[in-house]
């Protein structure tokens, strides 16, 4: 019986997937080396890379480091890269006051790489996390017990005109301050910076995926603090309709992009502001992504390349046109073959 069995079937999807050319004819999505943006942690001194332990490959670079590393990348055809300082700590206070020092780090390090490479983009964080001795995004209220939000945004301001002088092409404020973006956008335009750009981190969740990055940054502090959580200012990871009210006000403020983090456990966030916005939607593919994938390979219980590939093409199905990635590097040199 089973040997003569026939199905009467028109359709047959089968048929699609026979070879690799029918396949390939038939492909909706393909993951280029132009949709990769490379986060990349900077540190003073040191002349040797400086190995994250929570982020296997990844390592903090002092600015020769990295304007050799951005060099390569731009080589391989990555088109941006978005720029982290590791602090020190000595440096730190509650108020983030080095944020506002027009030689901080960060600043020489988009001065060195514009002029290096000027044709790579430089993305540059616009929040006070590397800068608090305290860890959170802003400064607090004189009781302590919250982030001051239109405070924080006084100096997420000049911060961001601070990096556009530098020579950023866009400025990422990722601290989810109410009504940042706007206020980024008349400071940057007030000093003449028409042309830089606002990729606005719109729908920020309260991640536990972040805490590689914690530690590649040293701002871990807030991530346990009992008293104010991050969560007074990130998005609750249970809400959709509320990134969409996000994203609606970072577009009316003025972002020319908006981003969704992390991106991984966040697809559905991803396509629903995909549809609902006519710009461009990036993706932050999070340390704690990263991390995951890393670990189960090195333990031999899921094969590196393939969920790193799979991983980032599932992100840019659901809707990113771009993907912060911490394997930007290595998906570009798969890509050349
Ligand atoms: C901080 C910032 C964070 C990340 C990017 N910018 C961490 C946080 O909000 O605590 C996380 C990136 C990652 O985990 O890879 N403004």
């Amino acid at each position: 019986m089973a040997k003569n069995f026939k199905l009467d079937l028109t359709h047959r999807l089968r048929r699609l997937r026979r070879q690799p050319s029918r396949r390939a004819l038939v492909t909706e999505t393909v993951l280029r080396v132009e949709d990769l943006i490379a986060p990349l942690f900077v540190v003073e001194g040191k002349d040797r890379p400086e190995p994250i332990a929570s982020m296997p490959g990844v390592s903090r670079f002092s600015l020769t480091d990295l304007v050799r590393e951005c060099r390569e990348l731009q080589k391989l055809g990555i088109p941006a890269v978005a720029l982290f300082p590791k602090l020190d700590p000595k440096l730190k206070n509650a108020n983030g006051t080095e944020a506002l020092n027009k030689t901080t780090l960060v600043l020489r390090a988009v001065r060195a790489v514009k002029k290096a490479v000027p044709e790579l983009a430089v993305i540059t964080d616009v929040a006070l996390d590397p800068y608090t001795n305290h860890g959170h995004d802003g400064v607090l209220t004189a009781a302590g017990d919250d982030v001051d939000n239109d405070r924080t945004v006084a100096i997420l301001c000049e911060m961001a005109v601070l990096q556009a002088d530098a020579g950023v092409d866009f400025v990422a404020p990722s601290d989810m301050m109410d009504g940042r973006v706007g206020a980024i956008r008349k400071a940057l335009d007030a000093t003449g910076h028409t042309g830089t750009g606002i990729l606005a981190y719109s729908a920020k969740f309260n991640s536990a995926y972040y805490g590689p990055f914690r530690d590649a940054v040293g701002s871990a502090k807030a991530a346990g603090t009992r008293l104010l959580s991050k969560a007074t200012y990130q998005m609750n990871p249970a809400n959709r309709r509320e990134a969409l009210s996000e994203v609606a006000l970072d577009e009316k403020e003025g972002a020319d992009i908006v981003m969704v983090k992390p991106a991984g456990l966040y697809l559905d966030i991803i396509r629903e502001v995909r549809n609902a916005t006519k710009k461009p939607v990036a993706a932050y593919q999070v340390s704690g992504e990263y991390a995951q994938i890393q670990a189960a390979a090195r333990l031999g219980w899921l094969d590196l390349a393939r969920c790193r590939d799979e991983s980032l093409l599932a992100i840019k199905r659901a809707g990113a046109d771009m993907i912060l990635t911490y394997f930007a590097k290595d998906v570009a040199k798969a890509l050349k073959g």
